[in-house]
């Protein structure tokens, strides 16, 4: 009992200071078994050092045929990326390795599934426009908004 305790003291103290600091440093964004993400934009504060991006897949589809996941890149850069997806193929997440254009991104994801990534806010710009989409062959075209540092 004395040791549940502390547990819960623990989860406390460690929970705390972390929910303390969020102050709007996360989102939450869902993608669909229609291809649509529920989101058309996302906003970091600047004053965020890293900004959470939890996925969700809220579908029942597996990953296979409706896989989803999180990809940040420049606006510039969307189509470029997007159409070399398929060529980085499924063992990569449709995901080419190493990408310097690719500045953040989540692994694909099946209904029911969710994941999450950490974009560094250092690396982006207050005023450069950014745009996240689906990286799954043919779903960027619907999966897709505009992220922007303000
Ligand atoms: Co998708």
């Amino acid at each position: 009992m004395k040791s549940l305790m502390l547990a819960a003291a623990l989860a406390l103290f460690a929970t705390g200071p972390v929910l303390a600091a969020d102050a709007g440093c996360s989102t939450v964004i869902e993608g669909n078994d229609a291809m649509k993400f529920n989101k058309a934009s996302i906003e970091i504060p600047k004053s965020c050092k890293d900004f959470k991006v939890t996925l969700k897949h809220v579908g029942k589809l597996p990953k296979a045929t409706m896989g989803h996941n999180w990809v940040l890149t420049k606006t510039a850069d969307l189509q470029a990326v997007a159409n070399e997806a398929l060529k980085a193929g499924v063992k990569n997440d449709y995901v080419k390795p190493d990408d310097a254009r690719v500045i953040a991104h989540t692994k694909m994801i099946g209904g029911g599934e969710s994941t999450e990534v950490t974009v560094s806010v250092a690396k982006l710009k207050a005023g450069e426009a950014y745009s996240f989409f689906c990286s799954f062959p043919g779903h960027w075209a619907l999966m897709k908004g505009t992220l922007t540092v303000k």
